[in-house]
This record gives C-alpha cells, sequence and structure tokens, in this order.
C-alpha cells in the first residue's frame, strides 16, 4: 500500500495511460479522482474498481476545475497527489498545421496543466506538501516530424515542472515530469506501420512500452519513495532517442 491514505487527483483518466494510473493508484490504497472531458469512461471506471471516483472535467473549462477541486478539497480534507496526464495530438507538417490545431494542442497540453496546478496547489500548501506529476513526452526532448504544437507544449512542460519545482519546493511540494517514449494506448494505434518500425528500430527495448510502466513511474513519484526527488525529467521511454 505504497500511496495508503493519499488524495490523488488524475487528469485524462478515462482511458490509456491515465485510467492505468487511477487502477493502480486505487490499489495502492489511495483515493483517487479520476477525471477526463468524457464523463462516461470515468464514470464506469469509478463502479468498476474501489477507491476510484469518476469526475467530468475539462482541463480548459478553469470554471469547472475550481468546482471539483474545491469539492474533493471539501470532502476529503487535503489533496496530496496531482498527476497531469490529459493530453492530446493534431499532427501535420509544420508548414500545413492550421492555427486551430495549433491553439488547441497548446490550450489541452500546456494551459490545460497551468490551469489545474494553479487551483490545486494553494490546497496543497495548505495541507503542508504534495506531488505533482507532469506528463511530458520524449517528443518535448527530441522534437518530431510533424508535431510542432504537440512537441512546444511539452517541452513547454518540462520549462513548467522546473520553475514550480524551484517555487514551490518551500512549502513541501515536489514537483516532476515524465517523459514517456511510444507507448500502447488509443493515442498511438492509428499510427500508421512506417512509423511505428522506426521507432522501434531507434529504441533499444525494440517494443512499444505498455501503460502500466509509465503507471508504474507516476506512483514511484507520487509515493514517499520519492521524496527527495523534484525538477526532474523521468524518461520511460525503453532507451529510444527520436
Ligand atoms: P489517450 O488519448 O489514450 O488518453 C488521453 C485522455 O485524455 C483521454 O481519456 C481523453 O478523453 C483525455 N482528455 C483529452 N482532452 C482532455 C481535456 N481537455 N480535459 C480532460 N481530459 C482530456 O492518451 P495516452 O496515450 O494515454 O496519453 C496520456 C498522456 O501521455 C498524454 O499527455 C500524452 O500526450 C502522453 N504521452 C503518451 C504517449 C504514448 O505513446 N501514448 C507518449 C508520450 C506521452
Amino acid at each position: 500500500m505504497r500511496l495508503e491514505g493519499k488524495v490523488a487527483i488524475i487528469t485524462g483518466a478515462g482511458r490509456g495511460i491515465g485510467k492505468e494510473a487511477a487502477r493502480l493508484f486505487a490499489k495502492e490504497g489511495a483515493r483517487v479522482i479520476a477525471c477526463d472531458v468524457m464523463e462516461e469512461w470515468v464514470k464506469g471506471l469509478g463502479e468498476e474498481v474501489k477507491g476510484i471516483e469518476g469526475y467530468k472535467l475539462d482541463v480548459t473549462d478553469r470554471g469547472m476545475i475550481e468546482e471539483v477541486v474545491k469539492d474533493v478539497y471539501e470532502r476529503y480534507g487535503k489533496i496530496d497527489v496531482l498527476v497531469n496526464n490529459a493530453g492530446i495530438t493534431r499532427d501535420a507538417l509544420f508548414v500545413k498545421m492550421k492555427e486551430e490545431d495549433w491553439d488547441r494542442v497548446i490550450e489541452v497540453n500546456l494551459k490545460g496543466v497551468f490551469n489545474m496546478t494553479q487551483v490545486v496547489v494553494p490546497y496543497m500548501v495548505k495541507g503542508g506538501g504534495g506531488s505533482i506529476i507532469n506528463t511530458s513526452s520524449v517528443v518535448g526532448i527530441y522534437g518530431n516530424i510533424g508535431q510542432t504544437n504537440y512537441a512546444a507544449s511539452k517541452a513547454g512542460l518540462i520549462g513548467m515542472t522546473k520553475v514550480w519545482a524551484k517555487e514551490l519546493g518551500r512549502y513541501g511540494i515536489r514537483v516532476n515530469a515524465v517523459a514517456p517514449g511510444f507507448i500502447k494506448t488509443p493515442m498511438t494505434e492509428k499510427l500508421p506501420e512506417k512509423v511505428v518500425n522506426i521507432v522501434l528500430d531507434r529504441t533499444p527495448l525494440r517494443r512499444m512500452g505498455e501503460p502500466i510502466e509509465v503507471a508504474y513511474v507516476y506512483l514511484f513519484l507520487a509515493s514517499d519513495e520519492s521524496s527527495f526527488i523534484t525538477g526532474q525529467v523521468i524518461g520511460v521511454d525503453g532507451g529510444l532517442v527520436i
């Protein structure tokens, strides 16, 4: 029970990595607030696994975030962990990328994390500490063809992680980023075989990752086992260098 008694908010918990993390955190004793813009995906999860509660939450909607976070705090009296896992892609080559696709990816992946964290942090300060985990990507480190908007958002997350680690450390709040490589989730299932083969070629472990392999790193960073770790970017990528 590595998260016994902790209250954890996970965004984008309706499927993929976030869903796997919600299940793992609940198994490890946390009260999990599983948030997703797709309400039916998280509601079902709440009925399926003890310790998980599903909430409809859009990370781009500041008013909705304030309501949900306040409700969680009033019910449980604290928030220990925030996993900013929600993210989207809208890929296109740079010269063809539509302005609306740039805006949407930045709004969800970057501003969504700003929104969530700014609302949650005052409650963590009141509670005397916490752990914030931001889901970046190898693409935010190395770049990737067709992902100008996504790479900008995920690199931006690394910058924010380092700033917040410096600003919030004095309150006992740790802030780290996780940078997954290519993980088998609905986000990657439509990738052309050619692209997958290129990625596998550049991955020393010669396979894609499983969502649980990212969830275990979230678990470590959320737990007290990582109590002296902050401002770090942890790769979960099978050794991939794009
Ligand atoms: P996914 O597409 O399977 O799941 C993302 C979840 O986020 C969905 O349930 C979706 O409804 C939710 N979501 C989307 N917009 C939202 C919003 N505005 N508010 C709240 N929730 C919203 O994606 P996956 O693969 O599980 O990815 C999770 C995180 O990991 C993302 O941040 C992604 O960028 C990152 N990542 C994924 C990699 C992969 O290979 N799958 C690689 C590197 C990073």
